[in-house]
């Protein structure tokens, strides 16, 4: 049989399940109008100063792009107050997860991940061939003291999403200082901080003072979210530089694509589209908690730009409700939360739209 061929770890992998996309709704339900909050993108779409840079630069595809784009490792590092070395890009930051597995995790080494959390630390452990090692969250949050507690010579990777996906709750500088103090010379950090740009916290962690300082830190950000360019898949790794060279070492030639860099170059320092989408955001959830109070229905304060919410029942069913009403959220059976959604904070029509739905659906049940 093929499946006995595959790696170890290969053939019992759970794939990821992304969140539907709005055309297969349309095509399977027969629906004329569907909204997606299902993808933590960004509502308002992408800054107008990508969507410039993109139109002129359609004609220069007959071209590989500048491999590695230094251009733009130079803008963020400057932006953040790095050196180009020590920032790596990528096909969207999954790309970079895998990199780092590719690079560094030997079969059987342990990788210590928050459960729930992103599913792609899973996932790329295991096709690595990985030993993973899970702590559940406590009281929402990353357990800290119990992560730690399981770091072993054999430990080569500890995942923090910060905040996490699903949940929207992030750890402050206080509680993670500890963590990174108490890690061995052998064991990589990484800071998943794709919704960095969403949270406002004076106590968020300065992990940019971790690379500075030479820890074994590698912090990954996006420009899938605030920035509104999942389509083009462009993500940035930063650690110090020797992280970054075996990073290097491992990646497709040429893995971001020409548009995504020129787009990416354009709105970098779009203050005023991500000011706009914060404010959005920030707006929408009020609204929505508001609603969620009125209702009953009971979710998580986010530090995100999605709520989990709980639905009481078999969520699965609800979704498909959701669906026939045009309206795309996530289901989270995958992440072991089977009567929860997760929820994308849309523009007001949106979330007007979802919640809409959400009447009916309680009307219906009850
Ligand atoms: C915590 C976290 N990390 C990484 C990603 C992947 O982002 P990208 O589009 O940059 O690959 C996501 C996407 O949902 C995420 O939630």
């Amino acid at each position: 049989m093929i499946r006995n061929l595959a790696k170890k770890g290969v053939a019992s992998l759970q794939r990821y399940l992304p969140g539907k996309p709005i055309e297969q709704v349309k095509r399977e339900l027969g629906l004329k109008e569907v909204i997606k909050l299902a993808s933590n993108e960004n509502p308002l779409g992408p800054s107008p100063l990508a969507v410039q840079a993109l139109r002129e630069a359609i004609s220069q595809v007959h071209l590989y792009p500048e491999d590695g784009g230094p251009q733009l490792r130079e803008a963020v590092a400057q932006r953040l107050g790095v050196s180009p070395e020590e920032v790596i890009l990528g096909n969207g930051s999954v790309e970079i997860i895998q990199a780092i597995e590719m690079a560094f995790l030997n079969p059987g080494e342990k990788a210590v991940i928050s459960h729930p959390s992103f599913a792609l630390y899973r996932i790329t452990t295991q096709a690595a061939g990985g030993k993973e090692v899970l702590i559940p969250l406590k009281n929402w949050r990353h357990d800290l003291e119990a992560m730690a507690k399981v770091v072993d010579e054999h430990t080569k990777l500890l995942f923090i999403d910060n905040p996490i996906n699903p949940v929207g709750t992030m750890v402050t500088q206080e509680e993670l200082q500890p963590l990174i103090e108490r890690m061995p010379e052998n064991t990589i950090v990484i800071l998943d901080e794709a919704y960095y740009e969403f949270q406002d916290k004076a106590n968020y962690p300065n992990s940019l003072q971790w690379v500075r300082q030479g820890v074994n830190v590698v912090i990954l950000r996006t420009f899938s979210k605030i920035y509104g360019l999942a389509g083009l898949r462009l993500g940035y790794g930063i650690a110090k530089k020797e992280i970054v060279e075996l990073l290097n070492q491992v990646r497709l030639p040429f893995n971001v694509n020409l548009l995504a860099l020129k787009a990416a170059m354009a709105c970098l320092n779009d203050e005023e589209h991500i000011q706009r989408t914060r404010k959005l955001n920030q707006e929408g959830k009020k609204y929505l908690y508001e609603e969620l109070d009125r209702l009953g229905v009971e979710y998580l304060p986010s530090e995100t730009n999605f709520i989990m919410i709980e639905l009481g029942q078999d969520a699965q069913s609800t979704y498909q409700e959701f669906l026939r009403q045009g309206v795309i959220v996530r289901p989270l059976h995958a992440y072991g939360l089977p009567t929860k959604i997760r929820l994308t904070v849309g523009k007001r029509e949106e979330n007007e739209a979802f919640i809409r739905s959400l009447k009916k659906i309680i009307r219906k049940r009850s």
